[in-house]
């Protein structure tokens, strides 16, 4: 069968997808140009809406209601808004084997594709126990959370196991937001994580104490500086505890395991250039192979702002990465230049009542301001990242939409600030100066 030639080919049907699919027909696209091949059986959705709303046990998000690009204010994509503008996706299809100079693709159901130019955004895959040898890690009930289908599982184990026992391992993104995803549910939950404290990727010890301590106050207990080494289950293969490397053994109905992911580059492992465990690319999220692009969570892009080159694993940059990389391709169709890719970092989560910001680079002395109390009635703090005597991040919890305009606008313009008591003294009026 000849292979389905398109101008434009995106591989993956995620957030960066749907965002790239918007900027395509903004900036005009002909019908039968463009296509989007995904493994997922729906048209692209805020990912971030799965570990939140999604889990909720009244009022929660389904399908329809969080397909891109509602996250960022914009008008939902529905399935129909891609045949309507004559774009192809291509559903239910995994791409299993891509070769880049014969510009190639073919899938797991034996379909071949061609392009012109290709977008690579195949995201991340989540890293799982069992590929570090734990034992028992691929009994029933142990879940992952990624896609749509691991949330539906989810959602189901908590219908099934209602009041039961639910053990998070992992303290990071997934872990912080699943434990409260969870208690919300009325389970009663641990949560078990090797580091001192939880987050140590993005939060100081301080800014740990306070979610530590509120979700302590919420009835989640947390076991820090130990792993869990293996698991048991029952006659029908159900996860019935998890054993901790320090000897002890916790009791589980539901295990959720958040341990990190990793950036899905393996179809083109040998064709393009990989930096920091992802798809090297300039500030046109070009890789190093011609009319070859990858934007979002496999892309190591240069951070201008910094100075160096890293990959960010949040929605934010999937979102702006996908429009920045599909505008260099129609400047260089016109003749045009566009300007590099000049980003931000720009994370956030929502657990409970809530909800912080960071922006900028977590680099440097810290300074905490505000109350940072887990057991005030409206806890609102923050921190100041210093480096070389001006201020590189910042991060605010319970901050209002101003407030969260006035920390971005700080770490994009680095003011100089020596003196680190003023600093702590100012909190979050240093940030509305400017
Ligand atoms: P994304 O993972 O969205 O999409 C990749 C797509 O490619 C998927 O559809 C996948 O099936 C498909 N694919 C992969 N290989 C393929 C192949 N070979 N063939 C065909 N299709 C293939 N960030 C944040 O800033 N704030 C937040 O609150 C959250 N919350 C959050 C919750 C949960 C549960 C997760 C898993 C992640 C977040 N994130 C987040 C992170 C954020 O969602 C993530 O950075 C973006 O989704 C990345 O967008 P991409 O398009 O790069 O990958
Ligand atoms: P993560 O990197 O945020 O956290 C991984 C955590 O796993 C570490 O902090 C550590 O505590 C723990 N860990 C590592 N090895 C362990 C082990 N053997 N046993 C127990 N714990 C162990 O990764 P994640 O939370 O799994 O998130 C996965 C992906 O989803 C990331 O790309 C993340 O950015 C994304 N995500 C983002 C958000 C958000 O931005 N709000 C929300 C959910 C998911």
């Amino acid at each position: 069968m000849a292979a389905s030639h398109y101008k434009y080919v995106i591989i993956g049907g995620g957030v960066a997808a749907g965002y790239a699919a918007r900027e395509f027909v903004r900036l005009g696209v002909k019908p039968g140009e463009l296509a989007i091949i995904s493994r997922e059986e729906v048209a692209p959705y805020e990912r971030p809406a799965l570990s939140k709303a999604y889990l909720f046990p009244h009022g929660f998000a389904r399908l329809p209601g969080f397909h891109v690009c509602v996250g960022s204010g914009g008008e939902r994509l529905l399935p129909q808004w891609y045949s309507e503008n004559g774009i192809e996706l291509i559903l239910n299809t995994e791409i299993v084997n891509a070769d880049l100079s014969a510009k190639a693709l073919a899938s797991s159901t034996d379909r071949t594709f061609s392009y012109d130019i290709l977008i690579i955004a195949t995201g991340s895959t989540v890293l799982r126990l069992i590929d570090f040898g734990v034992e028992g890690a691929n009994a029933n009930n142990i879940f992952y959370l990624r896609e749509i289908d691991d949330a539906d599982k989810i959602v189901e184990a908590i219908h099934a196991k209602k009041h039961g026992k639910a053990v998070i391992v992992g303290g990071g993104y997934i872990g912080l937001e699943l434990a409260a995803a969870l208690r919300i549910n009325d389970l009663h939950v641990t949560m078990v994580y090797p580091e001192p404290w939880c987050m140590p990727r993005l939060f100081t010890a301080e800014i740990a104490a306070f979610y530590e301590g509120y979700y302590a106050n919420k009835g989640i207990k947390i076991i820090k500086g130990t792993v869990a080494v293996g698991f048991d289950t029952n006659d029908i293969g159900d996860v019935t505890a998890v054993r901790l490397n320090d000897g002890r053994v916790l009791d589980a109905d539901i295990v959720v395991v958040g341990v990190g992911a990793k950036p899905l580059t393996t179809l083109f492992k040998g064709q393009v250039i990989e930096e920091k465990g992802g798809i090297k690319t300039d500030g046109y999220f070009k890789t190093s192979v011609p009319n070859v692009y990858a934007v979002g969570d496999v892309a190591t892009f240069p951070l201008k702002l910094y100075h160096k080159l890293n990959r960010v694993e949040h929605v934010d940059h999937a979102r702006k990465s996908a429009e920045h990389a599909v505008k260099a391709i129609k400047a260089s169709e016109r003749g045009q230049n566009l300007g590099e890719y000049d980003y931000l970092p720009f994370f956030y989560s929502r657990a409970f009542d809530l909800s912080w910001q960071f922006y900028g680079d977590n680099d440097g002395k810290t300074v905490l301001f505000g109350d940072d109390n887990p057991s005030s009635a409206k806890p609102k703090f923050g921190t100041y990242w210093i480096k070389g005597g001006k201020v590189v991040g910042a991060f605010l919890e319970a901050g209002s939409p101003e407030e969260n305009k006035a920390i971005a606008k700080v770490a994009r313009l680095q003011p100089p600030a020596d003196e680190l008591e003023l600093l702590k003294k100012e909190g979050l009026s240093f940030a509305s100066k400017f």
